[in-house]
Protein backbone atom coordinates (compact mmCIF):
# COMPACT_ATOMS: atom_id res chain seq x y z
CA UNK A 1 0.00 0.00 0.00
CA UNK A 2 2.43 2.83 1.13
CA UNK A 3 4.55 1.45 -1.96
CA UNK A 4 1.67 1.91 -4.04
CA UNK A 5 1.02 4.98 -3.29
CA UNK A 6 2.74 8.12 -2.49
CA UNK A 7 1.00 10.67 -0.45
CA UNK A 8 1.78 14.60 -1.40
CA UNK A 9 -1.28 16.27 1.01
CA UNK A 10 -4.48 16.07 2.67
CA UNK A 11 -7.43 17.06 0.74
CA UNK A 12 -10.02 16.50 3.02
CA UNK A 13 -11.24 15.25 5.97
CA UNK A 14 -14.74 13.86 6.33
CA UNK A 15 -16.81 12.48 8.75
CA UNK A 16 -16.23 9.21 7.85
CA UNK A 17 -12.53 9.22 5.99
CA UNK A 18 -9.65 10.78 5.45
CA UNK A 19 -8.72 11.89 2.15
CA UNK A 20 -5.25 12.38 0.44
CA UNK A 21 -4.01 13.61 -2.99
CA UNK A 22 -1.33 10.89 -4.39
CA UNK A 23 0.75 9.42 -6.88
CA UNK A 24 -0.50 6.00 -7.76
CA UNK A 25 2.76 4.48 -8.50
CA UNK A 26 1.16 0.94 -10.26
CA UNK A 27 -1.33 3.00 -12.36
CA UNK A 28 1.48 6.09 -13.13
CA UNK A 29 -1.12 8.79 -12.21
CA UNK A 30 -2.32 11.23 -9.81
CA UNK A 31 -5.60 10.49 -7.47
CA UNK A 32 -7.49 11.32 -4.64
CA UNK A 33 -7.19 8.85 -2.03
CA UNK A 34 -9.99 7.84 0.09
CA UNK A 35 -9.12 5.56 3.01
CA UNK A 36 -12.52 4.88 5.25
CA UNK A 37 -12.54 4.99 9.34
CA UNK A 38 -12.17 1.03 9.56
CA UNK A 39 -14.48 1.42 13.13
CA UNK A 40 -17.32 4.17 12.13
CA UNK A 41 -17.51 1.64 8.74
CA UNK A 42 -18.33 -1.10 10.50
CA UNK A 43 -20.67 0.55 12.87
CA UNK A 44 -22.36 1.75 9.34
CA UNK A 45 -22.50 -1.65 7.44
CA UNK A 46 -23.58 -3.11 10.68
CA UNK A 47 -27.01 -1.89 9.76
CA UNK A 48 -27.60 -3.68 7.04
CA UNK A 49 -26.11 -7.23 7.92
CA UNK A 50 -27.10 -9.98 5.94
CA UNK A 51 -28.74 -7.70 3.21
CA UNK A 52 -25.54 -8.25 0.99
CA UNK A 53 -25.03 -4.29 0.78
CA UNK A 54 -22.31 -3.32 -1.30
CA UNK A 55 -19.56 -1.43 -0.31
CA UNK A 56 -18.74 2.38 -0.88
CA UNK A 57 -15.65 1.39 -3.50
CA UNK A 58 -18.00 -1.44 -4.91
CA UNK A 59 -21.09 1.19 -5.34
CA UNK A 60 -18.72 3.96 -6.65
CA UNK A 61 -16.28 1.69 -9.64
CA UNK A 62 -20.23 1.48 -11.32
CA UNK A 63 -20.82 4.96 -11.81
CA UNK A 64 -19.88 6.46 -14.96
CA UNK A 65 -21.38 10.07 -15.61
CA UNK A 66 -19.72 13.50 -16.61
CA UNK A 67 -20.72 14.91 -12.88
CA UNK A 68 -19.65 12.43 -10.75
CA UNK A 69 -16.50 12.00 -9.53
CA UNK A 70 -14.78 8.71 -11.28
CA UNK A 71 -13.55 5.77 -9.61
CA UNK A 72 -9.88 4.30 -10.96
CA UNK A 73 -9.86 1.22 -8.04
CA UNK A 74 -10.89 0.21 -4.80
CA UNK A 75 -10.14 -2.24 -2.24
CA UNK A 76 -8.37 -2.98 1.43
CA UNK A 77 -5.46 -1.01 3.11
CA UNK A 78 -2.59 -3.71 4.64
CA UNK A 79 -4.36 -2.21 7.57
CA UNK A 80 -7.83 -3.68 6.60
CA UNK A 81 -9.20 -0.32 6.09
CA UNK A 82 -11.35 0.33 2.68
CA UNK A 83 -9.70 2.60 0.56
CA UNK A 84 -10.76 4.10 -2.78
CA UNK A 85 -8.65 6.08 -6.01
CA UNK A 86 -10.33 8.71 -7.68
CA UNK A 87 -10.06 11.11 -10.12
CA UNK A 88 -8.44 13.97 -8.54
CA UNK A 89 -10.70 17.24 -8.47
CA UNK A 90 -8.77 20.46 -8.66
CA UNK A 91 -11.73 22.85 -7.26
CA UNK A 92 -13.76 24.16 -4.99
CA UNK A 93 -16.22 22.43 -2.62
CA UNK A 94 -19.87 23.68 -3.57
CA UNK A 95 -20.18 25.17 0.20
CA UNK A 96 -17.57 27.43 -0.24
CA UNK A 97 -19.52 29.07 -2.59
CA UNK A 98 -22.55 28.93 -0.72
CA UNK A 99 -21.06 30.50 1.69
CA UNK A 100 -19.24 33.36 -0.43
CA UNK A 101 -22.40 33.86 -2.57
CA UNK A 102 -19.68 35.16 -4.84
CA UNK A 103 -19.79 36.15 -8.63
CA UNK A 104 -18.79 32.89 -9.57
CA UNK A 105 -21.66 31.43 -7.99
CA UNK A 106 -24.12 34.29 -8.96
CA UNK A 107 -23.65 33.58 -12.78
CA UNK A 108 -23.21 29.77 -12.52
CA UNK A 109 -26.05 28.93 -9.82
CA UNK A 110 -28.71 27.35 -12.26
CA UNK A 111 -25.98 25.61 -14.49
CA UNK A 112 -24.74 24.18 -11.19
CA UNK A 113 -28.32 23.03 -9.89
CA UNK A 114 -28.61 21.28 -13.32
CA UNK A 115 -25.74 20.33 -13.17
CA UNK A 116 -26.04 18.32 -9.79
CA UNK A 117 -30.06 17.60 -10.43
CA UNK A 118 -28.65 14.93 -13.63
CA UNK A 119 -26.00 13.50 -11.54
CA UNK A 120 -28.74 12.46 -8.84
CA UNK A 121 -31.02 11.50 -11.56
CA UNK A 122 -28.68 9.42 -13.11
CA UNK A 123 -28.32 7.51 -9.71
CA UNK A 124 -31.68 7.05 -9.25
CA UNK A 125 -32.23 5.62 -12.85
CA UNK A 126 -29.23 3.10 -11.60
CA UNK A 127 -31.49 2.10 -8.25
CA UNK A 128 -29.32 3.77 -5.73
CA UNK A 129 -29.96 6.57 -3.22
CA UNK A 130 -27.25 8.79 -2.16
CA UNK A 131 -28.57 9.67 1.59
CA UNK A 132 -26.08 12.40 1.74
CA UNK A 133 -26.70 15.23 -1.15
CA UNK A 134 -25.18 18.19 0.05
CA UNK A 135 -23.22 21.02 -1.19
CA UNK A 136 -20.41 19.64 1.14
CA UNK A 137 -20.59 16.61 -0.80
CA UNK A 138 -20.14 18.57 -4.56
CA UNK A 139 -16.71 19.69 -5.75
CA UNK A 140 -16.72 22.61 -8.37
CA UNK A 141 -13.93 22.23 -11.27
CA UNK A 142 -11.81 24.89 -13.04
CA UNK A 143 -13.84 24.51 -15.96
CA UNK A 144 -16.96 25.08 -14.23
CA UNK A 145 -17.79 21.79 -14.03
CA UNK A 146 -19.45 19.88 -11.33
CA UNK A 147 -18.91 16.56 -9.68
CA UNK A 148 -20.72 14.77 -6.86
CA UNK A 149 -18.55 13.16 -4.41
CA UNK A 150 -18.87 10.48 -1.65
CA UNK A 151 -21.19 7.37 -1.78
CA UNK A 152 -20.31 6.47 1.92
CA UNK A 153 -24.34 6.23 2.91
CA UNK A 154 -25.58 5.33 -0.85
CA UNK A 155 -28.08 2.16 -0.46
CA UNK A 156 -29.81 0.33 -3.08
CA UNK A 157 -33.55 1.73 -3.62
CA UNK A 158 -34.66 -1.20 -3.15
CA UNK A 159 -37.59 -2.73 -0.32
CA UNK A 160 -35.12 -4.34 2.53
CA UNK A 161 -32.99 -0.98 2.32
CA UNK A 162 -36.61 1.09 2.05
CA UNK A 163 -37.42 -0.02 5.33
CA UNK A 164 -37.51 2.81 8.44
CA UNK A 165 -34.88 2.93 10.85
CA UNK A 166 -31.28 4.07 8.70
CA UNK A 167 -31.34 7.78 10.00
CA UNK A 168 -27.63 8.40 9.10
CA UNK A 169 -27.27 11.73 6.90
CA UNK A 170 -26.40 14.97 7.29
CA UNK A 171 -29.57 16.30 9.50
CA UNK A 172 -30.39 19.53 8.04
CA UNK A 173 -30.89 17.66 4.53
CA UNK A 174 -32.72 15.07 5.66
CA UNK A 175 -36.60 14.71 4.51
CA UNK A 176 -39.09 14.54 6.99
CA UNK A 177 -40.17 10.72 6.36
CA UNK A 178 -36.28 10.27 7.34
CA UNK A 179 -36.91 11.90 10.29
CA UNK A 180 -39.74 10.31 11.80
CA UNK A 181 -38.43 6.79 10.67
CA UNK A 182 -41.00 5.92 7.96
CA UNK A 183 -40.03 4.41 4.45
CA UNK A 184 -37.94 5.94 2.38
CA UNK A 185 -36.78 6.47 -1.33
CA UNK A 186 -35.27 8.35 -3.85
CA UNK A 187 -37.52 11.19 -2.97
CA UNK A 188 -35.33 12.10 0.34
CA UNK A 189 -32.97 12.84 -2.04
CA UNK A 190 -35.13 15.06 -3.96
CA UNK A 191 -35.63 16.85 -0.66
CA UNK A 192 -32.18 17.36 -0.15
CA UNK A 193 -31.28 18.32 -3.34
CA UNK A 194 -33.86 21.18 -2.93
CA UNK A 195 -32.38 22.24 0.14
CA UNK A 196 -28.65 22.25 -1.10
CA UNK A 197 -30.88 24.70 -4.29
CA UNK A 198 -32.44 26.90 -2.11
CA UNK A 199 -29.14 27.54 -0.35
CA UNK A 200 -27.31 28.24 -3.21
CA UNK A 201 -29.69 31.50 -3.83
CA UNK A 202 -29.79 32.36 -0.51
CA UNK A 203 -26.87 30.63 1.63
CA UNK A 204 -30.09 30.51 4.49
CA UNK A 205 -31.74 26.83 5.02
CA UNK A 206 -35.25 26.97 4.24
CA UNK A 207 -36.32 26.54 8.01
CA UNK A 208 -33.14 28.62 8.93
CA UNK A 209 -31.65 26.69 11.07
CA UNK A 210 -28.21 25.47 11.22
CA UNK A 211 -26.21 22.70 12.81
CA UNK A 212 -27.41 19.48 13.70
CA UNK A 213 -29.96 19.64 17.10
CA UNK A 214 -33.07 18.17 17.47
CA UNK A 215 -34.74 21.37 17.33
CA UNK A 216 -34.03 21.65 13.37
CA UNK A 217 -35.85 18.32 13.55
CA UNK A 218 -38.97 19.16 14.91
CA UNK A 219 -39.15 22.59 12.80
CA UNK A 220 -38.67 20.51 10.21
CA UNK A 221 -41.43 18.30 10.49
CA UNK A 222 -44.23 21.23 12.13
CA UNK A 223 -43.93 23.91 9.89
CA UNK A 224 -43.74 25.05 6.51
CA UNK A 225 -40.59 26.58 4.78
CA UNK A 226 -39.89 29.98 4.58
CA UNK A 227 -40.73 30.97 0.65
CA UNK A 228 -36.87 31.33 -1.01
CA UNK A 229 -38.78 34.91 -2.80
CA UNK A 230 -39.11 36.00 0.64
CA UNK A 231 -35.35 36.03 0.67
CA UNK A 232 -34.57 36.42 -2.67
CA UNK A 233 -37.25 38.50 -4.61
CA UNK A 234 -35.51 38.60 -7.68
CA UNK A 235 -35.22 35.37 -8.38
CA UNK A 236 -37.33 33.66 -11.48
CA UNK A 237 -40.80 32.27 -10.50
CA UNK A 238 -40.60 28.46 -11.99
CA UNK A 239 -37.00 28.37 -10.46
CA UNK A 240 -38.43 29.32 -7.03
CA UNK A 241 -41.77 27.34 -7.43
CA UNK A 242 -39.65 24.06 -8.52
CA UNK A 243 -36.97 24.68 -5.73
CA UNK A 244 -40.26 25.06 -3.10
CA UNK A 245 -42.18 21.77 -4.59
CA UNK A 246 -38.66 19.63 -3.44
CA UNK A 247 -39.31 20.68 -0.01
CA UNK A 248 -42.89 19.73 0.09
CA UNK A 249 -42.85 17.77 4.07
CA UNK A 250 -45.13 14.93 2.19
CA UNK A 251 -43.35 12.89 -0.72
CA UNK A 252 -46.04 12.69 -2.38
CA UNK A 253 -46.59 16.06 -2.70
CA UNK A 254 -42.95 16.37 -3.59
CA UNK A 255 -41.18 16.31 -7.23
CA UNK A 256 -41.55 12.60 -7.83
CA UNK A 257 -38.12 12.73 -9.63
CA UNK A 258 -35.34 14.95 -10.59
CA UNK A 259 -35.76 14.59 -14.01
CA UNK A 260 -38.81 16.83 -13.57
CA UNK A 261 -37.47 19.16 -11.62
CA UNK A 262 -34.21 19.52 -14.18
CA UNK A 263 -36.50 19.93 -16.92
CA UNK A 264 -38.06 22.97 -15.44
CA UNK A 265 -34.59 24.51 -14.86
CA UNK A 266 -33.55 23.91 -17.89
CA UNK A 267 -36.80 25.40 -19.21
CA UNK A 268 -36.06 28.51 -17.46
CA UNK A 269 -32.58 28.99 -18.20
CA UNK A 270 -33.69 28.95 -21.66
CA UNK A 271 -36.16 31.09 -21.21
CA UNK A 272 -34.31 33.85 -19.09
CA UNK A 273 -31.58 33.55 -22.08
CA UNK A 274 -34.11 34.03 -24.80
CA UNK A 275 -35.32 37.43 -22.66
CA UNK A 276 -31.15 38.58 -22.24
CA UNK A 277 -30.73 38.29 -25.88
CA UNK A 278 -33.88 40.21 -26.55
CA UNK A 279 -33.17 42.92 -24.18
CA UNK A 280 -29.67 43.45 -25.88
CA UNK A 281 -30.84 44.05 -28.93
CA UNK A 282 -33.51 46.40 -27.85
CA UNK A 283 -30.80 47.94 -25.93
CA UNK A 284 -28.51 48.31 -29.13
CA UNK A 285 -30.95 49.52 -31.21
CA UNK A 286 -32.18 52.47 -28.85
CA UNK A 287 -28.58 53.39 -28.32
CA UNK A 288 -28.49 53.34 -32.55
CA UNK A 289 -31.33 55.19 -32.96
CA UNK A 290 -30.42 58.00 -30.20
CA UNK A 291 -26.49 58.48 -31.95
CA UNK A 292 -28.29 59.80 -35.09
CA UNK A 293 -30.55 61.77 -33.47
CA UNK A 294 -28.24 63.45 -30.19
CA UNK A 295 -24.42 63.12 -30.82
CA UNK A 296 -23.67 64.38 -27.59
CA UNK A 297 -24.92 61.12 -25.56
CA UNK A 298 -22.90 59.57 -23.33
CA UNK A 299 -22.40 55.43 -25.42
CA UNK A 300 -19.83 54.58 -22.98
CA UNK A 301 -22.41 53.60 -20.59
CA UNK A 302 -24.36 50.80 -21.15
CA UNK A 303 -27.97 50.32 -19.98
CA UNK A 304 -29.69 47.04 -20.77
CA UNK A 305 -32.93 48.16 -20.50
CA UNK A 306 -34.49 50.33 -23.48
CA UNK A 307 -36.91 52.46 -20.65
CA UNK A 308 -34.17 52.78 -18.49
CA UNK A 309 -31.89 54.06 -21.05
CA UNK A 310 -34.55 56.76 -21.91
CA UNK A 311 -35.16 57.82 -18.32
CA UNK A 312 -31.51 58.34 -18.14
CA UNK A 313 -30.94 60.30 -20.88
CA UNK A 314 -34.01 62.29 -19.60
CA UNK A 315 -32.87 62.52 -15.73
CA UNK A 316 -28.49 62.54 -16.61
CA UNK A 317 -27.35 65.23 -14.71
CA UNK A 318 -24.05 66.60 -17.39
CA UNK A 319 -21.53 66.73 -14.08
CA UNK A 320 -22.52 63.33 -13.17
CA UNK A 321 -19.35 60.94 -14.08
CA UNK A 322 -20.99 57.86 -16.30
CA UNK A 323 -19.77 55.61 -14.32
CA UNK A 324 -21.54 56.74 -11.08
CA UNK A 325 -24.65 57.28 -12.80
CA UNK A 326 -25.01 53.90 -14.41
CA UNK A 327 -24.09 52.10 -10.75
CA UNK A 328 -27.44 54.59 -10.10
CA UNK A 329 -29.08 52.95 -12.55
CA UNK A 330 -28.39 49.86 -11.73
CA UNK A 331 -29.34 50.27 -7.87
CA UNK A 332 -33.16 51.23 -9.26
CA UNK A 333 -33.44 48.16 -9.67
CA UNK A 334 -34.96 47.36 -13.41
CA UNK A 335 -37.63 44.44 -13.69
CA UNK A 336 -34.76 42.65 -16.04
CA UNK A 337 -33.23 39.93 -15.39
CA UNK A 338 -29.62 39.71 -16.44
CA UNK A 339 -27.51 36.83 -15.13
CA UNK A 340 -28.45 33.22 -15.22
CA UNK A 341 -30.81 33.13 -12.95
CA UNK A 342 -33.18 35.84 -13.08
CA UNK A 343 -31.58 38.38 -11.39
CA UNK A 344 -31.01 42.16 -12.27
CA UNK A 345 -26.82 43.42 -12.66
CA UNK A 346 -25.70 43.43 -8.87
CA UNK A 347 -23.16 46.53 -8.50
CA UNK A 348 -21.72 45.19 -5.34
CA UNK A 349 -18.62 42.60 -3.79
CA UNK A 350 -18.36 42.03 -7.96
CA UNK A 351 -14.92 39.82 -6.50
CA UNK A 352 -13.13 37.67 -9.51
CA UNK A 353 -13.99 34.07 -10.12
N1 LIG B 1 -11.90 13.12 -5.79
C1 LIG B 1 -11.63 14.15 -4.99
N2 LIG B 1 -10.85 15.18 -5.43
C2 LIG B 1 -10.57 16.21 -4.61
N3 LIG B 1 -10.97 16.32 -3.32
C3 LIG B 1 -11.73 15.33 -2.81
C4 LIG B 1 -12.09 14.20 -3.61
N4 LIG B 1 -12.85 13.37 -2.85
C5 LIG B 1 -12.96 13.96 -1.64
N5 LIG B 1 -12.29 15.12 -1.60
C6 LIG B 1 -12.17 16.03 -0.43
O1 LIG B 1 -12.29 15.27 0.77
C7 LIG B 1 -13.43 15.67 1.54
C8 LIG B 1 -14.08 14.45 2.19
O2 LIG B 1 -14.51 13.53 1.20
P1 LIG B 1 -15.89 12.74 1.33
O3 LIG B 1 -15.92 11.72 0.24
O4 LIG B 1 -17.01 13.70 1.40
O5 LIG B 1 -15.68 11.99 2.75
P2 LIG B 1 -16.70 11.62 3.92
O6 LIG B 1 -17.42 10.41 3.46
O7 LIG B 1 -15.84 11.31 5.08
O8 LIG B 1 -17.61 12.78 4.11
C9 LIG B 1 -14.30 16.38 0.56
O9 LIG B 1 -15.11 17.33 1.17
C10 LIG B 1 -13.30 17.02 -0.40
O10 LIG B 1 -12.80 18.21 0.15
MG1 LIG C 1 -18.67 13.90 2.67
Amino acid sequence: MAKRFELYGRLGQGSMSRVWRAMDHNAGREVALKILDKFKTIRFEHRFLGLNKPTEGEVAMQLKHPNIVKTFDQGITTADEQFLAMEYVKGISLSFLVDTQNKKMRKNRLNFIIQLGKAVQYLHDQHWIHRDICPRNVIIDENLELKLIDFGLVVPNTPDFQKPGNRTGTVSYMAPELIKRQKTDQRIDIFSYAVSCYEMFTNEHPWNVSGETIEIVVLLINKPPKDLRELEPRVDDQIADTIMRGLEADPYNRWQTVGEMVEQFEEAQLRLAKQRSLLKKKSLAASRQKKTSDEKTDHDIVVENPEEFAKYEKEGSKTEDSSERSKKESQKGTAFNLDDLGFEAESMDEESK
